[in-house]
């Protein structure tokens, strides 16, 4: 069969499926079958695959048509701008947590020149996605990560080391701060759970089947992690220093009252107008 008559039939079973975006789907899959780029599809349409190229093409059609996000079945996610691998002990990384970086290196910007390295810790760093574009930004600054489940932090080291990054960032196990030195930090960032369990039914069923629970669901209501992490990450920073954290629509409110006692609290929107990201200054 030529790539072309396969694409197409691939489309037509994705759509059969209710696939969102079935070309683009199709096309993901096929990219990694072949270790290919998008442009090579276009322009070898009438190259013969092989019997075995087929049966994996094939494979990761069934997978992606049972509903696993195309980025499990490949192992790899893109943010900002880099090649992630991703399993599914980790959340895939979403585009609108890149808006977390650009707020910390906004306020990096705005900060004070000090001679002393910027220290930076991620919390609930799941594939190391923010630790790691922190790191590749600002190549002076001291960076540490913290996870609970430990076979997220393998693959965040994993990310890493791809990215010979290993040496700038220090990975530890911890519950949220757990073990930091009062006064340590310049920034403390996260993107931590914030779905509660009573918005169940509004999440994607993807989501809900694939990703890890305890990268997506907070508690009852959504602000349980957020309710622990701020007055630790309060006790964690320098003064002066800033809380950075992704948030969504339906908490924005309720973090905003859980900052209520620290310095400018800034909300950004993301590029659908939800309120995304949240900074807040230490007193
Ligand atoms: C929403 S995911 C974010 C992952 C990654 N930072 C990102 O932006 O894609 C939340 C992460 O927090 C971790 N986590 C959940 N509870 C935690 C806790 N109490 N302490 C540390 N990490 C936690 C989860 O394992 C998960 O990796």
């Amino acid at each position: 069969m030529q790539l072309r008559e396969a694409l197409t039939s691939a489309i037509s079973r994705l759509t059969a499926d209710r696939v969102p975006s079935p070309r683009m789907n199709a096309e993901v899959l096929f990219m990694f079958v072949l270790g290919c780029d998008r442009a090579y599809l276009y322009a070898y349409p009438e190259r013969e695959l092989s019997a075995d190229e087929l049966t994996r093409y094939d494979a990761a059609l069934v997978e992606r048509a049972r509903g696993v996000p195309a980025p499990y079945i490949t192992g790899h996610q893109e943010f900002w701008g880099m090649d992630l691998i991703v399993s599914p002990a980790v959340l895939i990384p979403r585009p609108e947590t890149e808006h977390v970086i650009e707020t910390v290196l906004e306020c990096v910007k705005r900060q004070s020149l000090s001679a002393a390295p910027l220290r930076i810790v991620d919390v609930g760093t799941g594939s190391g996605c923010i630790a790691l574009a922190l790191a590749a930004e600002l190549p002076e600054a001291e960076i540490h990560a913290t996870d609970v489940s430990p076979a997220a932090l393998e693959i965040a080291r994993a990310n890493a080391a791809r990215h010979q990054l290993e040496s700038h960032i220090e990975f530890h196990q911890a519950d949220l701060l757990a073990g930091f030195e009062e006064s340590a930090f310049d920034f403390v960032v996260s993107n931590p759970p914030y779905v509660g369990e009573s918005e169940e039914d509004q999440v994607q069923l993807e989501v809900r089947k694939f990703e890890p629970r305890l990268a997506v669901f907070a508690g009852p209501t959504g602000l349980e992690v957020n309710a622990r992490l701020i007055p630790q990450a309060r006790s964690a920073l320098k003064p002066g220093g800033w809380l950075v954290m992704e948030i969504s629509g339906t908490i924005a409110a309720a973090v905003r009252s859980l900052l209520a006692d620290w310095n400018p609290v800034r909300v950004t929107n993301d590029l659908q107008g939800i309120p995304r990201v949240i900074a807040a200054q230490k007193p």
